[in-house]
């Protein structure tokens, strides 16, 4: 049996404290991070636990056996990524009784009901802060500190990557391709950024919360997603002249008796929270009508940053802090919502084009906020911000636009949160 008791508790370890021996899959970039840090704060560790964490075993693709660490550990600690072999360790990691850690957000967005299944059945604690904007507090917060609160919306900026890029476009007038390029250089973006750019990174940490604010089975296929990579430096220089700044948003949200969980490239009014949040930061909001709005923000990955995360729930089951996540509900997930969309169109300069695009508009129920026009001959625009409308109302405008001969290309639009809901 091991030494953290099944229930993660500190188990009764006889005279004197006995050491937690830790089993750790994966050493890249966090894993390696947190085995300096471990032995760099073990003596901490011990003050706040009574348990002296000891690194006992390694698993890479090089060394180590799975089946080893497992029988000589009371604690394991999976930082592979990917999910597989990565949910057959942590599955087996649990029933074996050993409490784990992870911040593997692939393996809790496409797993999480049979891993937090296993977790209970099995009476140990799993614990993942690290896979939601590394270090900063948001599983935690959302799961301790607002254990029994009525969460309306949980939303933010949980991917740095995209953040950086977007910053440095917005503040360069520089296209997405350079910028991408100079993220790679300074280690902002992997060389395969596909995850990243696309939104899925982004989805699979907003399925994770959404399962947490919201106590429903949230995975990954069913959170739809989209990303920057058409984003063009003429949408960011009309934003800045509209006073909007653009981030991608990832969005859960309560609907009635359904919730709708989405990630979508969006202009915030500059006055919003997360407008000043730039460069490779995250911050995540959460709302509700008990405790209004809360903001958490700091850095969303780096080695360091995630393992000291990582330490946190170590510190925490030995602690025997024992959140359980269950699912108390089955909620539908909307795909869709009203939204307010900015709507950028390269028209033809010629009379009326302004008065059909209005009747397109307004034949599908979509209504006009605000229209500037800019440019004339081969470089007339048109750019709109609109009421919100259902997204599906939205998409039949769009279409119907592209479908008029009065466009010198396809309708480029953006969801946007023009002031404070
Ligand atoms: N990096 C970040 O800033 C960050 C932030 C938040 C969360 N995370 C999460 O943290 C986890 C680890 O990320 P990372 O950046 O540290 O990854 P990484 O640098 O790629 O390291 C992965 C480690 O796991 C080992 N590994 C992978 N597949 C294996 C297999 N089949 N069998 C045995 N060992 C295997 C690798 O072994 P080899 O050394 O032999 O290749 C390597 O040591 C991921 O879930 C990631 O999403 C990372």
């Amino acid at each position: 049996m091991s030494e953290v008791a099944a229930a993660g508790t500190v188990a009764d370890v006889g005279d004197g404290p006995k050491p937690v021996r830790i089993g750790l899959l994966g050493r890249g970039n966090v894993g390696a991070a947190f085995a300096e840090l471990l032995d760099a704060r073990a003596e901490a560790v011990l003050a706040a636990t009574g348990r002296k964490p000891e690194l006992v075993g390694v698993l890479t693709r090089s060394e180590g056996d799975f089946a080893e660490i497992l029988e000589g550990s009371d604690l394991i600690v999976e930082l592979m990524g990917g999910t597989d072999p990565a949910r057959e360790y942590v599955a087996a990691a649990m029933r074996a009784g050993r409490p784990v850690v992870t911040a593997n957000k692939q393996l809790l967005a496409q797993h999480g009901d049979e891993l937090f299944g296993i977790a209970r059945e099995s009476g140990v604690q799993l614990r993942f802060e690290a896979a939601v904007a590394a270090v900063i507090p948001v599983v935690r917060t959302i799961q301790e500190g607002f254990a029994t609160a009525d969460i309306e919306r949980v939303y933010g900026i949980v991917n740095g990557t995209t953040n950086f890029i977007l910053s440095e476009m917005a503040a360069s007038g520089a296209g997405y391709d350079d910028v991408l390029a100079r993220a790679q250089e300074l280690g902002y973006a992997e060389a395969d950024p596909t995850d990243d750019v696309s939104g899925a990174d982004a989805a699979a940490k907003m399925a994770i919360l959404a399962r947490l604010a919201f106590h429903t089975p949230v995975t990954l296929s069913e959170v739809s997603y989209e990303g920057i990579e058409s984003i063009t430096p003429d949408d960011l220089a009309f934003a800045k002249e509209l006073g909007l700044s653009l981030k991608l948003l990832g969005v859960a949200e309560r609907r009635g008796e359904a919730i709708s969980v989405r990630v979508f490239p969006c202009f915030l009014y500059s006055a919003h929270p997360l407008a000043p949040i730039e460069g490779a930061f995250n911050a995540v909001m959460i709302q509700g009508p008990a405790f209004n709005e809360v903001t958490l923000s700091g850095p969303g990955a780096g080695g360091l940053q995630t393992a000291s995360a990582v330490l946190g729930d170590v510190v925490s089951i030995l602690a025997g802090e024992a959140p359980v996540h269950e699912t108390r509900t089955d909620l539908p997930i909307l795909a869709d919502v009203p939204s307010s969309f900015y709507l950028h169109l390269e028209v033809a300069d010629r009379p009326g084009v302004l008065a059909t695009i209005a009747t397109v508009l307004g034949d599908n129920q979509v209504s006009v906020k605000s229209v500037v026009q800019r440019g004339i001959g081969d470089d007339a625009r048109l750019v709109m911000v609109l009421h919100e409308c259902l997204e599906s109302r939205f998409a039949r405008a769009v279409e119907a636009l592209n479908e008029l001969g009065e466009l010198r290309g396809p309708a480029r639009s953006i969801h946007v949160i023009e002031e404070r809901s």
